[in-house]
């Protein structure tokens, strides 16, 4: 997966674009990350340009900047604080230190995404929980259907911590390829049930495609449902 994502890449660069990607937090995306780091720094010359990436989050949970539940400080200690990145293209979505609440940090988000968006993701990024969620859209909550926003604020998330800022279905949506990082039979259940195209409000995971391509990248124990 690590070499897919930085072949993708580059070929999005030698294209002539400015790819525009989103991460996600999880430990399949952080293992991913960090073998993409690893990678450049043993490389010669180095695939990608990374001062020429437009990062962004599909998912945030809120809480003060430098604590470790952040998916911000994952992927930067993983992969963002190895590369060269430029500052100016990193987006982070804001923390309980920048704004008062998660409705604030969605529609700061929002609008810095408005500014510094292409109008669509090269590649987005989704772990997937065993419950099927995706980003932090849960099964049967709300915000799976809100479609006149491009972030919404979460608080009253299934998993720790509560207060979350999410990318919107039509945001994700608004992408070229959104690959699914899954591992582990836990998740085989919720991976049978997208791929059978359970109702997005029990798998939101469902709801959530590229424009031009969506791949399950799944090792053998989270494709175990699958025929
Ligand atoms: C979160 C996590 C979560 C994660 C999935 C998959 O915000 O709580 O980021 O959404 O992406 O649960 O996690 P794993 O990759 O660890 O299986």
């Amino acid at each position: 997966m690590a070499d897919r994502l930085v072949r993708t890449l580059a070929a999005a660069q030698a294209a002539g674009r400015e790819p525009q990607i989103a991460l996600t937090g999880g430990s399949i995306a952080e293992r991913i990350l960090r073998q993409v780091a690893d990678a450049h720094e043993s490389a010669s010359a180095p695939e990608v340009d990374w001062a020429r990436i437009v990062f962004w989050w599909g998912d945030e949970r809120f809480v003060p900047r430098a604590d470790a539940e952040r998916n911000e400080g994952q992927a930067r200690a993983a992969l963002l604080d190895r590369v060269p990145v430029d500052p100016s293209r990193v987006h982070p979505v804001p923390s309980s230190d920048d704004v008062p609440d998660a409705e604030a940090a969605a529609a700061a988000y929002a609008e810095t995404m408005r500014t510094h968006g292409a109008g669509e993701f090269d590649l987005v990024l989704l772990g997937v929980g065993p419950d099927g969620h995706v980003a932090s859209l849960f099964p049967g909550h709300p915000q799976v259907h809100v479609d006149d926003a491009i972030a919404v604020a979460v608080h009253d998330s299934p998993k720790p911590p509560p207060d979350r800022v999410s990318l919107t279905r039509p945001a994700l949506n608004r992408a070229r390829e959104v690959w699914f990082l899954v591992s582990g039979a836990e998740k085989a259940d919720a991976v049978g049930r997208a791929l059978s195209g359970a109702p997005v409000e029990e798998i939101p995971a469902t709801g959530v495609r590229g424009r031009e391509a969506t791949r399950w990248l799944l090792d053998r124990e989270a494709a175990a449902h699958l025929d």
